[in-house]
């Protein structure tokens, strides 16, 4: 994808394909349709307003979310089009709705074969910057699309994008950069998670990392086997045992000169593919386990935006990369494999396979001496049935630390929901002849594998993302398409910068 995005103050006096604007409805009961709305443009400008002013008396119009009406050759604007963009009630209105509808006027405009438009950005939402900077995002969300294997695909993507803002020129500037290098690192790690294992295996994955690193200038190292087990991975090292592509591990270094806070470590799960080994999973549905590389892919996106965004924080990213495979080599139920911690842990379930090389590499990380971590993996069919497809499961063992990602994650506008780690849930993961077994059954069992995490971060402050719900969106929305989602980089990349 090649998209320019530029700045510009005047709506009426500029030239575009298309020129969207937001209509927010000022009526003030909510939900009832028996409520007349009153849609309002979000924009001051006399030429816009007279433009769009008949079609609102017209009562065509409503303002509600991702409502799009485009209005042809508007008299007194340069602009080709008028698309009118509808998102809901004004007083409800969130940055988190300006990305989705930014990202809806995108996907409407890319739908009619227009490459190029303007977003106005609604002045009442303020800081500008922080609006100018949504808009970006939210239309770089939208402009990804995940069919790329489809021989006839017309490449629709966007070729260049204005917002039209008020407010300080220098600061705005930087505010589309910072929307476009988020947006272009999302849009880097969502390419990853939808390659399908037979192209991202480890090794390519590593590549893929080390060739990122060197464009941004990040430290890179890249471990194979020989090492993983030399450093007595042996929990990584378990599952990487069965496949005969062979396992990587990916350490990524971001380390500014001026450097106040914590070292932050972000792990994140890279198993290529998932056929739950021994412990093989149904046919059915299997082609998903694709994307079981996804929170690896998700932390070398946050490493990208990080290295370019500079933080005055150290960062170090660690990606175990791995298949998952049955084979004549492959680890069994009943084996016991002794982690890089020292730990014994009984294999339970083969399928269990997440939680075992992320053991490993927290436990290096610490090592490394990261003094805070966060993990993102897709780790549990379990937090699929608790949370569903709209929140991602947070799991955190200290409450001031979760106070903080939570407003990160707030203005990231992710949606993520707590779920506990408290310690009458060990139980579940007791062993009678080792230290930990690796499932902890069907009950809690987002938790319970994340209690297993939990053995293996000790009383360094982490967080867990289980994205196993969130990363793969099953149907097109109007503001992002189906396919790989991105989430969780954005709120982890927020948290680094706080
Ligand atoms: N990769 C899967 C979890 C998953 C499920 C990701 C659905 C995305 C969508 C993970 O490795 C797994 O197989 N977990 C097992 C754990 C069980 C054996 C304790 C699961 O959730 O069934
Ligand atoms: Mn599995
Ligand atoms: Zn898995």
């Amino acid at each position: 994808m090649t998209m320019k995005t530029s700045l510009s103050a005047n709506p009426s006096a500029f030239e575009t394909e298309c020129l969207a604007v937001l209509v927010l409805d000022r009526s003030e009961k909510g939900g009832d349709d028996r409520v007349k709305p009153q849609p309002a443009i979000e924009s001051s400008d006399p030429a816009v307003l007279e433009a769009a002013a008949a079609v609102l008396a017209s009562g065509d119009v409503t303002g509600k979310m991702f409502e799009t009406t485009f209005l042809h050759a508007p008299a007194k604007l340069k602009a080709k089009r008028l698309l009118l963009v509808g998102g809901g009630k004004a007083k409800t209105f969130s940055n988190a709705d300006l990305r989705r509808v930014a990202g809806a006027a995108a996907r409407a405009v890319k739908a009619k074969n227009i490459r190029s438009f303007a977003f106005v950005a609604p002045p009442s939402s303020l800081p500008a910057e922080l609006a100018v900077r949504t808009i970006v995002e939210g239309v770089y969300i939208a402009d990804f699309d995940s069919d790329t294997y489809k021989s006839d695909r017309k490449d629709q993507s966007l070729q260049s994008v204005s917002v039209l803002s008020a407010g300080d020129p220098g600061k705005l500037q930087a505010a589309i950069e910072e929307g476009r290098i988020l947006g272009d690192s999302l849009n880097y790690t969502r390419e990853l998670v939808n390659e399908p294992s037979n192209r991202m295996t480890p090794t390519i994955l590593a590549e893929r990392a080390r060739k990122m690193a060197a464009e941004v200038g990040l430290k890179c190292e890249i471990y194979g086997a020989d090492k993983i087990k030399e450093m007595k991975m042996g929990a990584f090292w378990g599952v990487a045992q069965g496949s005969d592509e062979p396992p990587a591990l990916i350490v990524l270094r971001y380390e500014p000169a001026d450097v106040v806070g914590p070292v932050l470590g972000l792990v994140g799960k890279g198993v290529t593919f998932d056929t739950g080994g021994i412990s093989i999973k149904p046919a059915d549905g299997m082609e998903k386990m694709k994307y079981d590389m996804a929170g690896g892919a998700t932390m070398l996106g946050a490493m990208r935006a990080i290295a370019l965004l500079k933080p005055k924080r150290k960062v170090i990213c660690i990606v175990c990369a791995t298949e998952n495979m049955p084979s004549g080599k492959a680890q069994k139920p009943g084996d016991i494999q002794i982690a890089m911690s020292g730990k014994a842990i009984e294999i339970i379930n083969t399928d269990a396979e997440g939680r075992l090389i992320l053991a490993d590499g927290l436990h290096y990380a610490r090592q490394l001496g990261c003094q805070e971590l966060i993990d993102a993996a897709t780790l549990t069919g379990a937090v699929v049935v608790a949370l569903g497809a709209v929140n991602a499961g947070v799991f955190c063992n200290n409450d001031a630390l979760y106070d903080r990602f939570l407003k990160a994650q707030t203005t990231a506008g992710e949606k993520m929901w707590r779920l506990p780690v408290d310690e009458e849930y060990r139980e579940s993961i007791r062993s009678n002849i080792a230290d930990i077994i690796n499932s902890g059954g069907r009950q809690g069992g987002a938790i319970t594998a994340a209690m297993f995490l939990k053995e293996f971060v000790d009383d360094t402050p982490w967080i867990h993302l289980d994205i196993a719900g969130t990363t793969w969106i099953e149907d097109s929305k109007p503001w992002i398409a189906k396919g790989p989602s991105g989430i969780a980089l954005r709120s982890i990349v927020e948290f680094a910068r706080s």
